[in-house]
């Protein structure tokens, strides 16, 4: 009987009478081949374990109705809808109708949170039913679990009967929390398929990348990165920054971005990241170090708004950077395409708006090229994860990557060097 950990936060949004709609449900998917293995190698039962979202959490279950609930009376940030989609996409990875899946597959969602020192009853393991796949509801409604409890781990092993617990959770190996801790220390733990290649595909990439290395960076903030962009600027042959993360380089160097977003307060930082480019790439680091000189820029920040395209010189004071320009994006897709390694984090403009995100496609598609061309690449963080998915969706004749991956910040920390204790902890990893 395996206790399998997912991740399986995926991006959820309820309406105003408390249906939901999971917005992108790679993650689910991203789980089957470790599931499929465990049913083919004969594995009577799997209980899956995750959470979703940052619920608000009680002690107790006598405390179960200060959860937050819907408008339609469900509990926000149940499990359940995550459960459903798991069912829909195991019959479409067995080639089977949903309905015609559920007369011979079944499964079962546990309702009852977990919480330590209550007694649920007869061990999942023990019971005598047919269930393939059983699912307990959201860890994260217990307080507990993000205590790294032993209490909790305890009553998890009695709930489940467990003997053998499957790590697969890429995207939360770098909490150190009940399910991805404390569970190691009670049973038997190892890595699951998805854990085992997001870790060493990245890993390879740092240890032993083939040149010439490109990486692409964007999004919002260079504090939350810096690490990242530190190990960038020492193992990569060219930086690409992009995204409001530019902005803040651009305006350290004194350029008008007229209205663009910026973080404040970093140009210590900045002086120190450029200092590290100089001397690494030496005097004409602008050409390994690039940031963009032309933008797709509007009058406001709205996914109507009139794209156009200029320079920075042209830039007036009400105008908004919300993505980079077509001469960038054309020079960087050159370097991009001569890569035999590539790593992307962040989205280059503001992707959610279609008129804003040339950019970003370009950049997926620059990798795509590269990768069908023989390039490792690797697309990680959530929101550059979700982009490239969706761009792959719709592009999937152009479309190639090595791997897009699960973590966001896991991903973000094993590209910034670091190691991730809940995977050490894994003792056959
Ligand atoms: C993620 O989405 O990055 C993981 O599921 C971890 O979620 P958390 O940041 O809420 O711990």
């Amino acid at each position: 009987m395996i206790l399998l950990r997912a991740d399986y936060n995926v991006p959820i949004e309820y309406d105003a009478t408390g249906d939901e709609r999971i917005l992108n449900d790679f993650r689910i998917r991203a789980s089957l081949p470790t599931i499929r293995y465990l049913l083919e190698q004969g594995a009577r039962k799997i209980v899956i374990i995750s959470h979703l979202g940052r619920p608000n959490s009680v002690e107790t279950l006598a405390d179960l109705d200060e959860l937050e609930k819907l408008p339609n009376g469900r509990r926000k940030f149940s499990l359940r809808p995550i459960f459903n989609r798991l069912y829909e996409v195991l019959a479409e990875e067995f080639g089977e109708n949903v309905d015609d899946f559920k007369q011979h597959f079944l499964m079962n969602f546990h309702t009852t949170p977990i919480f330590p020192h209550t007694r649920y009853g007869t061990p999942i393991a023990e019971a005598d039913d047919d269930y393939k796949i059983e699912m307990l509801e959201n860890l994260r409604f217990s307080k507990a679990e993000k205590q790294n409890s032993v209490e909790l781990a305890e009553t998890l092993l009695q709930v489940t009967g467990a003997d053998l617990f499957v790590q697969d959770g890429f995207g939360v190996v770098h909490r150190a929390h009940t399910s991805t801790d404390e569970i190691t220390r009670k049973m038997p733990s190892v890595a699951g398929f998805l854990l085992e290649k997001e870790v060493s595909t990245i890993a390879h990439v740092f240890e032993n990348p083939e040149k010439p290395f490109v990486a692409v960076m964007g999004g919002a903030k260079i504090s939350d990165k810096l690490p990242m962009i530190e190990k960038f600027i020492e193992r990569a042959d060219s930086v690409i920054i992009g995204g409001a993360m530019a902005n803040t380089f651009l305006a350290f160097h004194g350029a008008e971005i007229g209205q663009s977003k910026i973080e404040r307060g970093q140009e210590e930082i900045i002086a120190d990241i450029e200092a590290k480019a100089k001397r690494k790439f030496g005097a004409n680091f602008r050409e390994q170090f690039l940031l963009p000189a032309d933008f797709g820029v509007a009058k406001e920040v709205a996914k109507t708004a009139e794209r156009r395209e200029m320079a920075i010189s042209e830039l007036q004071l009400d105008d908004y950077i919300l993505d980079v320009g077509e001469n960038f994006s054309n020079y960087t897709s050159q370097v991009i395409e001569n890569a035999k390694t590539i790593v992307w984090n962040g989205t280059v403009g503001m992707a959610e708006f279609a008129n804003f995100a040339n950019g970003s496609a370009q950049v997926a598609a620059a990798i795509s090229r590269a990768t069908k061309n023989g390039a490792i690449s690797i697309v990680g963080g959530g929101d550059t994860s979700a982009f490239a998915m969706n761009w792959a969706w719709e592009n999937p004749d152009l479309a190639e990557f090595s791997l897009i991956s699960t973590g966001g910040g896991a991903a973000l920390e094993l590209m910034s060097g670091n190691i991730l204790p809940r995977l050490e902890a894994l003792p056959d990893k």
